[in-house]
């Protein structure tokens, strides 16, 4: 808990790596106050030492020093080598999320946070976690550029529009943590912020069960692909659509009409739905309408969401085909999405629904596994 009575020269350390990042930084502090010392010492003796004794005299020539010019050389080259390398370690530990990890979907908006729980929960302006879980947010913005910044948990990540960009923490102490945006983006970048609430598991699996607002991203997504978009009459979850079988296709290689391959990642899934004629898979024709302008962010990360949960498996894929029924969407594009989002804007403290525990140990649980969050338009 971050005491506010007095400013605190660092912010609190809540996060696994914290101690890495501030350990590379006092280092730096302690190479720069090292060399600050030897210089501004060396100014001040040399300054006594060779000052002028007599008007207008030469120096005595000096023809360089192999011994010296390679001590100034390699010991730089040392400290600079360390600076690196630490700064690599904490990076690559930072930028590569665990493949377990609990994921949590965030949308950007000006201005306020959106997240939204693999379990359904959404909130806005604030986050809820288990201490000692490994956490991943997959995150995008609706509109401009923002940034993830949770100082206590020294991790800071753009949000960027148009795609999904990735952070990861494990909290360490419970507690209640500043979150803001980083990044001006109008005006009211600075009040674009909020909590985040570290709370032991039995905490955090009581605010679950009690904040169910709806569906989970998975259902969310099979409502919109099955009846909302009306997808389902071309992808029927078989090799007869019109449009490709996307039972299993997420994090698979697909070969496309062009000759490439691509892996048919979050990124691919989401392009494939706003600009469907930008990669048209081997064997099928170019006519998907683009559901640009028609799909919120939130929407786009529940559909792939549930194109994830579709797995490789025909039985999975078979419930796309009950909803073949209403193909005229799919020629028009013109399917209005509005997800039952109308109530996203709440905070969700009020909603109680059903319970929904889903602690990521379901290992079919494929909401563990999706995008980034929204809660609405
Ligand atoms: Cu969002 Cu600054």
């Amino acid at each position: 808990m971050q005491n506010t009575s007095w400013v605190p020269f660092f912010p609190e350390q809540a996060s696994s790596f914290a101690w890495q990042i501030d350990a590379l930084y006092f280092y730096l502090l302690a190479i720069s106050a090292f060399f600050i010392v030897v210089i501004v010492a060396a100014i001040f003796y040399f300054g006594v030492r060779y000052r002028e004794r007599e008007r207008y005299t030469n120096g005595a020539e000096i023809h360089g020093s192999i011994a010296l010019e390679t001590f100034w050389s390699i010991i730089p080259f040392i400290i600079s080598m360390t600076i690196f390398l630490g700064g690599a370690i904490v990076y690559y530990n930072q930028y590569r999320p665990p493949a377990d990890a609990m994921e949590i979907y965030v949308v950007g908006k000006q201005w306020m946070w959106k997240a939204q729980h693999g379990s359904g929960q959404r909130e806005i302006n604030e986050l809820h976690i288990p201490v000692g879980r490994q956490i991943k947010l997959t995150m995008t913005t609706e509109d401009v550029l923002h940034d993830f910044f949770i100082p206590a948990f020294r991790t800071k990540t753009d949000v960027v529009p148009g795609r999904y960009t990735t952070i990861w923490f494990e909290p360490t102490k419970p507690g209640k943590y500043r979150l803001y945006c980083a990044e001006y983006c109008g005006l009211n970048h600075s009040g674009m912020g909020g909590w985040v609430y570290v709370m032991e598991q039995r905490d955090f699996d009581n605010w679950l069960s009690g904040n169910v607002s709806g569906q989970t991203p998975v259902e969310a997504g099979r409502d919109l692909f099955e009846n909302k978009l009306g997808c389902a009459s071309c992808h029927q979850g078989n090799d007869q659509g019109r449009g490709p079988n996307l039972a299993g296709v997420a994090g698979k290689e697909v070969r496309l009409a062009s000759g490439q391959t691509v892996v048919a990642d979050d990124e691919y899934l989401r392009n494939s739905i706003l600009n469907p004629t930008g990669q048209i898979v081997e064997g099928y024709q170019p006519i998907m309408p683009t559901f640009k302008g028609q799909v919120t962010e939130e929407q786009l990360v529940q559909l792939i969401a549930y194109i994830k949960s579709l797995g490789g498996n025909t039985t999975t894929g078979a419930t796309t085909r009950t909803a073949a029924t209403n193909s005229s969407t799919m020629t028009t594009g013109s399917a209005p999405v509005n997800g039952g989002a109308a109530d996203s804007m709440t905070p969700p403290k009020a909603d109680r629904g059903s319970a929904v525990n889903n602690q990521g140990s379901n290992p079919n649980a494929p909401e563990t596994r999706s995008e980034p969050t929204n809660t609405n338009r």
